[in-house]
């Protein structure tokens, strides 16, 4: 059958600053969810998670992607919450809703959007991904490596299911008068990808493809909620669906680059560089706001239903990643606001330093010879 896989995520207020969402929040978001999505029979399923100050909903149906009333269900939901932060004093309350009122589609108007519509396997799996104090462009070398590098996709070398590869379309996140978008094929466009890839601030992946079969593999939210603002309203906190096993990578291919924890952008006020940590789904975000991390939660699904989560880095091994990706994170706050410890001044989420840079420019002078 097609089904429609949506997750849509938001940080509309949490506990004592930018930690996480509280109980209530999330009971309300999910009660929301059940009266409005799946007793009206507009859903098939639901599952409500948080990872750091963002809470996620994952959605099956069968509307396709980019439906109003899929859209405006979550919207709604996060509406409800909202009004659970404002009650509760929650910190941040409704932060991402950027809008007034629901204008036909959620994407643009603050809550990161990632679907796909699929044909399901009859043992079909996935990944879903949040990432928090980050942006999209966080999950670009990840997923790089995992659909095209065969150190971490061994089956890119052992399966003849993945021997075409995989195709790549990527979006020019700057380019804010419309979707700019450009499909690249790897192995035979590698370093095309990777020369776009490498400025996780303007070129995201959106999408990734078999080029065996022309399934869609993987869908990553784009959102940058500076473009949508004009100015600091948070971070990007992006979430992503990946499909598993079979003609693509295994699940284990596809969290082996999470191993790394990569230096992305984001931490402590969006303004700084920090290591991506792979945590357990709901954890808090602490140290220096951060540092940055990412949930997997792995699921099967069977005529839309989904099995509970299997959290995907609540596992021995990734506490000794936890462990190296701290002493990354301890290294680079050594230096505080020093070169790249913080981001360059074109990045800079907040406000303030913009202000101060005006002043001090009048203040400058040119010495005469
Ligand atoms: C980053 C984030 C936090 C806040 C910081 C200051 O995504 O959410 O690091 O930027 O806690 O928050 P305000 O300015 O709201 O006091
Ligand atoms: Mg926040
Ligand atoms: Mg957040």
């Amino acid at each position: 059958m097609k089904l429609t896989l949506s997750v849509i995520k938001a940080d509309i207020g949490s506990i004592g600053g930018h930690i996480k969402p509280s109980q209530k929040l999330k009971d309300t978001v999910a009660g929301f969810v059940d009266e409005h999505g799946i007793k009206k029979g507009l859903l098939i399923d639901r599952y409500v998670s948080s990872t750091g100050d963002d809470i996620a909903i994952l959605m099956t149906h069968q509307k396709g992607v980019s439906d109003d009333s899929v859209h405006k269900l979550a919207w709604d939901a996060f509406v409800a919450g909202t009004n659970v932060a404002k009650e509760q004093g929650l910190y941040g309350a409704g932060q991402d809703l950027l809008k007034d009122a629901f204008s036909g589609n959620i994407k643009g108007m603050g809550p990161a959007v990632a679907e796909m519509e699929i044909e399901e396997r009859p043992n079909e799996c996935f990944l879903f991904f949040a990432a928090d104090k980050t942006d999209p462009g966080a999950y670009n070398l990840p997923f790089y490596l995992a659909f095209v590098d065969p150190m971490h996709c061994a089956g890119l070398i052992l399966s003849p299911k993945m021997a075409e590869g995989f195709k790549f379309v990527i979006m020019d996140v700057e380019h804010t008068e419309g979707d700019r978008v450009i499909g690249l094929s790897a192995p035979q466009d590698l370093y095309d990808i990777a020369s776009l890839l490498r400025d996780n601030q303007r070129f995201v992946i959106e999408h990734i493809y078999s080029n065996n079969t022309g399934e869609i593999a993987a869908s990553i939210s784009t959102t940058r909620l500076h473009n949508i603002a004009g100015k600091y309203t948070g971070k990007d906190d992006p979430v992503a669906l990946v499909r598993v096993q079979g003609s693509f990578p295994a699940t284990g291919e596809v969290l082996s680059p999470f191993s790394i924890g990569h230096f992305v952008a984001g931490f402590m006020r969006g303004s700084h560089t920090g290591p991506l940590m792979p945590v357990k789904a709901n954890s808090p975000i602490s140290y220096f706001d951060g540092p940055p991390v990412v949930s997997a939660q792995a699921f099967s699904v069977r005529n839309g239903k989904l099995t509970e989560p299997a959290d995907a880095f609540d596992q021995p091994f990734w506490d000794w990643v936890r462990d190296q990706v701290s002493q990354k994170a301890l290294d680079i706050r050594r230096q505080g606001f020093s070169g790249c410890a913080m981001l360059p001044y074109s990045e800079l989420e907040y406000g303030g330093i913009v202000e101060k840079m005006k002043k001090l420019d009048g203040k400058f002078t040119v010495r005469k010879e």
